[in-house]
């Protein structure tokens, strides 16, 4: 017997208008990298250390060459949408036109999408950067910001009105952050002032895609992709909460404030000139566009106490058990509770889990995958978005992720967050129990 997932008959979560999906990003399944321009993590990927089994995305999942298949598995889930996103190196060449091979692709998927009625929902940017970009600064270079602009008008109007909704970034802060900041990402580069300043022009070239994307496709669903970490304090001291509460500052509002209201959060404009974002007039006015929808990804909470070393805004605790195999505590409630802050701090639009799951060890036995601790973790987080819904929330959809095991990023391989098991080996796909769950709890709706 398979697990379940089970919602009562009567949520909102059922209602035929809440889209469920599942969700990928390009660099980490699509592969073919002969096909594309080099970009950012594949070069990083080369860096010694940079990547925990050495492995690189040449191959990932092989799903350029297995997209037939991989659309029919979708399907076969009773998804109503499904989230891709479209790497920037294979659409576009150096020289600024479309690569023609590239987009074929996107078109043959898409319209396969379409036809079986699975909503595209398409990031334009989930962190596969051109390396040429990169070799002239990347984000760390305010012209990429009108590189990004360039690309969305080519892009979408290529892609006519094959596409639902259009995200233009996925995670900032992973880009800004782990990317420039701490160097764990691609590019691998450090330092606060590189973190602002890449954050700066993220959030720049997000509002100039917006403006691109009303003019271009005004009837597509558009809004950016924001992950969030809610940030608890260790304790009740007050030097702790306060710590806690600038955490929240620096890692989620410094993208969510400007998005939503124009203005950086107080931490940023507290920091020394030196370290401060380049902000040109005028900046704010075009990163705070209006969104038709925002999507949340949520995967765990963090704890904090007030910094143990001068120059540090905050201590950051490990994490506190439960953890799933990335390492990362297992606490549905911060979802409901992060859900709800949102809500009564900003004037949200409809809002979509983008993201959400579970790395877990899973192992294939007798041709299956019984992972029963990811179907509690999906279990308990609906329930969580349920709740938040019941008390007022806006939620329109939520994506699992992944659809399939892939390449996660520093990670490798080895941590997978697929409801479908991939056997690196040989491409097999096995739907884990988790995706049976999925694929019952859907069938449910018809
Ligand atoms: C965030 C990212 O968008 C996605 O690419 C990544 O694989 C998951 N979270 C899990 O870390």
């Amino acid at each position: 017997m398979t697990k379940k997932i089970s919602l009562s008959s009567t949520s909102p979560m059922l209602k035929p208008s809440f889209l469920f999906g599942t969700a990928t990003s390009s660099f980490q399944i699509e592969g073919d990298a002969e096909g594309r321009l080099e970009c950012i993590w594949d070069v990083f990927c080369r860096q010694e250390g940079a990547i925990a089994d050495k492995s690189d995305g040449l191959h990932a999942c092989e799903h350029i060459k297995r997209w037939k298949e991989d659309v029919v598995l979708i399907n076969s889930l009773g998804v109503d949408a499904y989230r891709l996103s479209l790497s920037w190196p294979r659409l576009m060449q150096k020289n600024g036109e479309i690569n023609q091979q590239g987009l074929a692709f996107y078109t043959m998927l898409l319209d396969e999408l379409n036809s079986l009625n699975i909503k595209p929902f398409v990031t334009l940017y989930h962190w596969d950067l051109p390396q040429y970009l990169e070799d002239e600064g990347g984000w760390l270079n305010r012209q990429t910001a009108y590189a990004f602009e360039h690309y969305v008008d080519k892009v979408t109007t290529a892609l006519g009105d094959r596409v639902y909704s259009y995200a233009t970034f996925n995670e900032p802060f992973c880009s800004a952050y782990l990317g420039y900041e701490i160097g764990v990402h691609a590019p691998g580069k450090v330092g606060r002032k590189k973190g602002r300043t890449a954050a700066h022009h993220i959030l720049l070239a997000h509002g100039l895609g917006m403006q691109v994307l009303k003019k271009n496709v005004p009837t597509a669903l558009n809004g950016i992709v924001l992950n969030f970490t809610p940030c608890y304090s260790a304790t009740e001291k007050p030097e702790d909460i306060a710590a806690a509460e600038r955490a929240d500052e620096y890692i989620n509002q410094w993208y969510m404030q400007p998005v939503m209201e124009g203005c950086y959060p107080d931490v940023i404009n507290k920091l020394d000139d030196n370290d401060k974002p380049p902000i040109q007039p005028g900046d704010m006015d075009i990163i705070c566009q209006p969104l038709d929808f925002l999507g949340v990804n949520f995967y765990t909470r963090l704890h904090y106490s007030a910094a143990k070393k001068t120059g540090e805004l905050y201590f950051e605790h490990q994490h506190y058990p439960p953890k799933t195999d990335i390492g990362w505590e297992i606490h549905p409630p911060a979802l409901t509770q992060l859900l709800l802050s949102l809500h009564q701090r900003y004037k949200l639009p409809p809002v979509y889990i983008t993201e959400n799951g579970a790395a877990m060890a899973d192992v294939v036995v007798d041709g299956r995958v019984e992972d029963n601790d990811r179907i509690d973790y999906y279990q308990n987080h609906l329930l969580a978005v349920e709740e938040a819904m019941n008390l007022g929330v806006k939620v329109s959809g939520y994506f699992a992720w992944s659809l399939m095991d892939n390449f996660e990023w520093a990670e490798g391989y080895e941590k997978r967050f697929g409801i479908v098991y991939v056997d690196f080996n040989n491409q097999a796909r096995i739907l884990k129990d988790s995706a049976k769950a999925f694929k019952a709890l859907l069938a449910q709706r018809k």
